[in-house]
């Protein structure tokens, strides 16, 4: 069981709201109305950690361990949503989300195979890690920059600790999980390439309610993510290519094979993917 080292592990590095942010340094010549504005739509955005807890938990009934994790992955990213609105509410109290916008985010997200909602989830953390580090330097009011600091080495952690329970998965479920963390791990570090780099808050999560069924859509500017990215932290190729690295790397080490390039990957997931139909193979019922 996991749980009880990674709980040990994140209770060392935790934070303080109160003692760690350096809120006497406010200098409110250094925000922006605009800067004020992706500090709330990064609040809500994490404020949808809520529903992904409500799936974690449903769709891993099975395992005991990773839902007791749950409590402490839940509690750090609610911490972040109320970090960054307590900065606006202390400084731009105008642009603090209301409960309306909050509970707007939170939805249920249809039945997911949770080998690949974890994946899912361990590439989200690695991206916004980087997302978080860009944005700290973005800034230039100190508060925020410190607040961003340390929501992005959280996100850091939270990557560690998934990345453990990714482990333990092979262990239990040997190529059936390879070949779900290779297919999920492909798509996110190919999204680069595409116009939408993907993340957890900007995939369809429940077909009834489509388009309005990802999180980006249920915010109060649903374009918001691609201008934040694009016209102002300016998340460029050389910041995609921490994020592709870090996926890269570490399934590198998870399958113990050399996956430098995102072509290496495929070949491997595919042969993975036929390998794992072949050991499943159902016998034909017309035999
Ligand atoms: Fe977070
Ligand atoms: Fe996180």
């Amino acid at each position: 069981m996991l749980y009880p080292e990674l709980y040990t592990q994140l209770e060392k590095a935790r934070w303080n709201m109160e003692a760690d942010i350096p809120w006497d340094t406010f200098d409110g010549s250094l925000l922006s109305d605009e800067q004020a504005q992706t500090i709330k739509m990064n609040a809500i955005t994490e404020w949808s950690a809520l529903p992904a807890t409500e799936m974690f938990l449903r769709d891993n009934r099975h395992d005991s361990d990773f839902s007791a994790f749950m409590s402490v992955w839940f509690y750090e990213e609610q911490k972040h949503a109320l970090a960054l609105m307590e900065y606006l509410r202390r400084f731009r109290p105008e642009y603090c989300p209301t409960e309306a916008e909050l509970h707007a985010v939170r939805f249920e997200f249809d039945p997911a195979p949770p080998l690949e909602t974890l994946m899912l989830h361990f590439c989200g953390e690695v991206r916004l890690t980087q997302w978080y580090r860009c944005a700290s330097e973005w800034h230039t009011e100190p508060v925020i920059k410190a607040i961003y600091k340390h929501l992005s080495q959280d996100e850091a952690r939270h990557g560690g600790c998934y990345l453990k329970y990714m482990k333990k998965a092979i262990v239990q479920h040997g190529d059936v999980a390879r070949a779900a963390f290779a297919k999920i791990g492909l798509l996110m570090a190919s999204s680069g390439r595409s116009a939408k780099p993907l993340h957890p808050t900007n995939l369809h999560v429940n077909e009834a309610l489509f388009p309005n069924d990802t999180i980006q859509s249920r915010l109060p500017d649903p374009d918001w993510l691609e201008a934040w990215l694009t016209q102002q932290i300016r998340f460029d190729e050389p910041w995609e290519a921490r994020v592709v690295g870090g996926i890269l790397r570490n399934l590198s080490n998870l399958f113990e094979q050399p996956l430098e390039t995102i072509l290496q990957l495929n070949r491997y997931r595919k042969a993975l993917a036929a390998s794992v139909k072949e050991t499943h193979v159902l016998p034909d019922p017309a035999i």
